[in-house]
């Protein structure tokens, strides 16, 4: 361990090796690792303590970035907890606040009084407070502790425990919304305390109608060239005294540490950017092995399965306004990932990412040869094992998980019914009369969620034929027999038996089974059995999976120590922790003969407009805009062009969505929301030529804003920078 230690504090030293634009750089390293340097080489005006100040008191840029939600990164805007993300990302609060009748999705939402604001419970923003490098207090207690199932290094559970215990009960008992943790980083050869502090009454101010918003939907999703305005405002309340708090009217704005200035200035090719959030998951250390499983498995499974779900959900959804509305979302988030998969699988095979990966092994292999520490050779062989072990149960557990567990949505009704069956069978009137309720609210709670009993059913059909075509009928649950047996093979007339016998299916046979309870008829209950026997299948190859993780984990960890002893390493993967990333603003050539421009304008809005397509329809109220003029100042300088959206060659993935774009005076010039289709693969391997982060310019953002929403009075608690 005290080798590990004294190689680490070698490793941070190191140089970073990577190609132009490549990183994910975490903040207190900036300057270690020369990254300010380079960054300032390309232009930037700051210091590294101007991003990141780790003295006690002190504020620096990274206390206006901000996780929103669970998935996505946001920024403050103006001293009263203003703040801005993306349309995306507050979309299920946007869903949630909709009705035919009131229809934010389709109509936006603007806040015109602080008074107007909505609440959102289930929503939090969250930020970093402290960052403090605790390998070696980590290192020394998973020496001591003992560590029964190996995985401690990684378990958040853990090293959580030991967050807590380092901060202490009392630090944490005085600062109230306080939290602490520890990440693990190059799988466990590296770790971070994190303090953070989280908002739970965060209130939705504007969003504009999907029609900018989401502009180009689907199609244009991962594409370039890109019109789209993908922006929401939130504001974050605390209580009096500036502590997080739950909803409350009395709650006031958060009068927060750090807001961002913003630059009308916009940004011209070659010119500086960075951007910080919270990027989720990359995986540049994956070995060639894992490389091909993605492709092959991961990658295909998912593709197959979802062309097939969302072909039958959009089906629905164009049959009806509310289904449209309820199903939003789900679709949504459904082809998000879809297509990600299939830039991923191409990028994974055009550019020969197996051969890069192998190249990095054999380099190791090599390197671990001359220096006589064989350990590194022999974890990658038993990677490359574990990886043939395990192809079989990944393969089924895809499956499922795609078709079954995902696709079809009454998989997972409440089917925990054994305390009601109990009940039902004991004497206790009084605890019988409790479990009834509590089934018929958990009933309710599934059944009301924007759920479609008819669109479910058309889509089970469909991913119950394909899950029974793409595994061995061997390999299914035991229950799928009856579905020959009693069916002769009909999933369609199986399906139908469900919802014909179900509390779940059929509200006659709930309220029959509620005037008379029967413990045998519920754990009859064919709709109930179906889950169960998913959910159960799930839990078996799961377990099964996890069979080979702690090796996996451990082989992995001493794979990645390698190419950081050897000096190949110098960023970590993508955790969903604080990270900068700085680049250039250009295009790119994503086949011969054609250039993509790094920059779009509104012209390119009205160029796209479809209005017999849902996903091209343009605002009556932006063509007049257009129409009209006279931009300034938020317009371009060449021609007076309303600028829209633009490219940077940022290292950024999945979390990074909201992220903010600072020009090099660290202004705030755009929001990041998206990557280009070419460049998805960059989460194995960056793509200097065609990676690019799509950038949605702060100049639209103020604009609609501004002259679409006539909300100008939210202008002006912002700071503008003077140009
Ligand atoms: N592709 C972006 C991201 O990965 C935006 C997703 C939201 N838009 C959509 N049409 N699904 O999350
Ligand atoms: N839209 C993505 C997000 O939600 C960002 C795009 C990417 O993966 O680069 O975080």
């Amino acid at each position: 361990m005290k080798r590990l230690i004294t190689l680490w504090a070698l490793y941070t030293l190191f140089i970073p090796r990577v190609g132009a634009d490549e990183g994910m750089w975490t903040l207190p390293l900036l300057k270690q690792q020369s990254v300010i340097d380079k960054m300032q080489a390309l232009g930037l005006e700051l210091q590294d303590y101007d991003l990141y100040n780790p003295t006690e008191g002190a504020s620096s840029l990274k206390d206006a970035v901000i996780i929103f939600g669970g998935g996505c990164t946001g920024v403050v805007i103006s001293p009263y907890g203003l703040m801005l993300t993306n349309h995306h990302c507050g979309y299920s609060q946007i869903q949630q606040h909709s009705t035919v009748e009131h229809d934010y999705l389709k109509e936006g939402f603007w806040a015109m009084t602080r008074g107007d604001e909505l609440p959102n419970p289930g929503l939090s923003v969250t930020f970093i407070d402290r960052i403090e490098d605790v390998t070696a207090y980590v290192m020394s207690r998973l020496e001591a502790d003992d560590n029964q199932d190996g995985m401690s290094f990684l378990s958040a559970r853990y090293l959580n425990a030991l967050a807590r215990e380092k901060a202490g009960g009392d630090f944490l008992k005085t600062n109230p919304g306080t939290e602490v943790e520890i990440r693990p980083f190059y799988e466990g050869n590296q770790y971070y305390m994190f303090t953070r502090k989280k908002y739970t009454d965060v209130r939705l101010v504007g969003a504009p109608p999907s029609s900018v918003g989401k502009f180009g939907a689907d199609t244009d999703n991962w594409m370039w060239p890109r019109h789209t305005g993908d922006f929401s405002l939130f504001r974050i309340y605390a209580d009096a005294n500036g502590n997080p708090a739950e909803y409350s009217p009395a709650n006031v704005p958060l009068r927060p540490k750090r807001w961002m200035k913003i630059s009308l200035d916009g940004i011209e090719d070659g010119d500086f950017a960075m951007m910080m959030g919270f990027p989720g998951r990359t995986n540049k250390y994956y070995t060639s092995w894992e490389v091909a499983e993605r492709r092959d498995i991961d990658n295909a499974v998912r593709i197959h399965i979802r062309n097939l779900r969302q072909e039958a959900m959009l089906a629905e959804m164009l049959k009806d306004p509310a289904l449209s509305i309820g199903y939003a979302a789900k679709y949504a988030s459904s082809t998000n990932a879809y297509k990600n998969a299939v830039g991923s699988s191409w990028a994974i095979s055009e550019r020969n990412f197996e051969g890069l990966k192998r190249d990095a092994q054999d380099n190791l292999i090599a390197w671990s040869q001359k220096t006589n520490q064989p350990e590194y050779s022999e974890a990658l062989r038993m990677l490359e094992q574990i990886v043939s072990d395990r192809r079989d149960l990944r393969y089924r557990s895809w499956v499922l998980d795609e078709a079954l567990s995902r696709g079809i949505e009454f998989t997972g009704i409440p089917a925990e019914i054994e305390p009601v069956v109990e009940a039902l069978r004991g004497k206790d009137k009084a605890g019988k009369r409790e479990q009834l309720r509590l089934l018929t609210l958990a009933r309710q709670r599934f059944l009301s969620s924007g759920y479609s009993p008819e669109v479910d059913r058309k889509i089970a059909r469909v991913m119950l034929d394909e899950y029974r075509r793409m595994v061995p009928a061997s390999q299914q649950p035991e229950y799928f027999r009856i579905i020959d047996k009693k069916f002769k093979g009909d999933t369609g007339r199986f399906i139908d038996y469900l919802f014909r016998k179900s509390i779940y299916g059929n509200g006659v046979v709930f309220a029959d089974f509620v005037s008379r309870p029967s413990a045998r008829k519920l754990e009859r209950d064919p709709m109930i059995l179906f889950a169960k026997a998913i959910q159960g299948e799930k839990k078996a190859l799961a377990e099964a999976l996890a069979g080979f993780d702690a090796d996996f984990a451990s082989e992995r960890r001493i794979y990645v120590r390698g190419l950081l002893e050897m000096g190949a390493a110098s960023f970590p993967d993508a955790n969903s922790t604080l990270r900068l990333t700085y680049g250039q603003k250009r295009g790119y050539s994503p086949r011969d003969a054609v250039y993509y421009q790094s920059h779009s304008t509104l012209n390119g809005v009205i160029e796209k407009e479809d209005a017999g397509n849902w996903e091209f329809v343009v605002p009556a109220r932006l063509k007049a805009l257009y129409s009209a003029g006279g931009f300034s100042p938020y317009g371009m300088e060449d021609g007076g062009k309303m600028p829209v959206d633009f490219l940077i060659t940022t290292h950024t993935t999945s979390g990074n969505s909201g992220s903010p774009v600072m020009n090099a005076r660290g202004e705030l010039i755009g929001l990041n929301f998206d990557r280009n289709w070419e460049g998805v693969g960059g989460d194995i391997q960056y793509l200097p030529d065609y990676q690019r982060s799509i950038i949605a310019d702060i100049r639209y953002i103020l604009f609609i804003i501004d002259r679409y929403a006539g909300a100008s009075y939210l202008l002006e608690e912002m700071e503008i920078a003077d140009s």
